[in-house]
């Protein structure tokens, strides 16, 4: 692990790259393998069917809803451990309102596996978008893209050939969808928050982006290092079951509230400060430093910045993890380091 000291957050330590590893099943190998065979063809079928066909046809979306369940389903993914900030958990649906994502709002997701994509698509059939660390733009993608991205390697720019929009176009474009954004870019092992990318800035101020965290329980079909396609699919069809852990936050509006003078005043000196040293001033409450602040887009002002940061925030908080410096361009380091130590 020490050569690989560099891809952990220096302040706290925590490693966002590295694959989780299974428990081993230990006596319970062959019920895992009949496990994986039983399912696999199953999946299989269903998963191809409707990607190579049924996506295609005007089904509706309560029966596109319906076959994702399917192929959600047929791995063991029916826990689903729902909380929305402010609402007891199992109180009545009507105390939901507003506080779940509804058509022209973003959701703001956390990115550590294949399922993200595929249950938000089952819960909101939304548009899903890359984003990328120096650019507002976003790229509009397909539910297999969105699924195929958590497998793929970081890109730290847009591919050239890439059509790009904003957030803002997509939402005037498609007013009655949900838009999910992946901020961190890249998908980690869930273990921290990534510095976000400046995409969800061109949200318009009216518009409700909604921080959702989405944890998996055991934690191993989480895909920090792409191409792992085997080790992705052993894991999840091995098990009997599999718990997501969904949190939604309060909404966030791409807007800073007026803070009063002292806070504010605090507030800059903090920035100017810790700017000089080079380092992130969000962090200044807690113990861990952000390690590069080189890396952010510098056309991000401190009061975006400060937008930004409340969904990180959020996110972290859904997460109980920390967010951390790391980034994509980190990622990319640590993945070929990864891959010449696996030849
Ligand atoms: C979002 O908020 C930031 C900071 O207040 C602002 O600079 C940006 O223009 C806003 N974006 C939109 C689309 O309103």
């Amino acid at each position: 692990m020490e050569k690989y000291s560099q891809f952990r957050d220096r302040g706290s330590g925590i490693a966002p790259f590295f694959p989780i590893s299974s428990t081993p099943a230990g006596i319970y190998l062959p019920v895992h393998i009949f496990l994986f065979l039983f399912k696999l063809p199953f999946f299989v079928t269903v998963a191809t069917t409707y990607f190579l066909f049924l996506q295609w046809f005007p089904l509706g979306s309560l029966f596109k809803k319906a076959i994702l369940w399917m192929i959600l389903g047929i791995p063991g993914i029916w826990w689903i451990d729902l909380q929305i900030d402010g609402v007891k958990k199992g109180s009545l649906a009507k105390k939901h309102e507003g506080r779940i994502p509804q058509p022209s709002s973003i959701i703001a997701s956390s990115f550590t596996s294949p399922i993200d994509s595929l249950y938000l698509a089952a819960i909101f059939d939304p548009i899903f978008t890359v984003s990328y660390p120096h650019t507002r733009q976003v790229r509009r993608i397909s539910l297999l893209g969105a699924i195929l991205r958590a497998l793929s390697s970081p890109q730290d720019q847009p591919p050239k050939s890439a059509k790009l929009t904003d957030l803002k176009t997509l939402l005037v474009e498609n007013p009655q969808r949900v838009v999910v954004v992946f901020p961190e870019c890249t998908t980690t092992n869930g273990k921290g928050i990534l510095p976000f990318s400046p995409s969800l800035l061109t949200t318009p101020a009216q518009t409700k982006i909604f921080p959702i965290s989405l944890r998996y329980s055991p934690p191993d079909i989480t895909t920090p290092v792409p191409r792992h396609y085997w080790s992705f699919i052993w894991n999840l069809l091995s098990q009997p079951t599999h718990c997501i852990k969904v949190r939604i936050a309060e909404v966030v509006y791409n807007t800073s509230k007026p803070t009063d003078h002292a806070t504010e005043k605090k507030d800059r000196y903090l920035t100017n400060f810790l700017d000089t040293l080079g380092e992130d001033s969000a962090m200044t409450s807690s113990t861990d430093t952000l390690t590069s602040l080189s890396d952010q887009p510098a056309e991000v002002n401190p009061e975006e910045k400060r937008i930004l940061d409340k969904v990180g925030e959020a996110l972290a908080r859904l997460g109980r993890v920390k967010r951390v410096g790391l980034t994509v361009k980190d990622k990319a380091a640590f993945v070929e380091a990864w891959s010449k130590k696996r030849r």
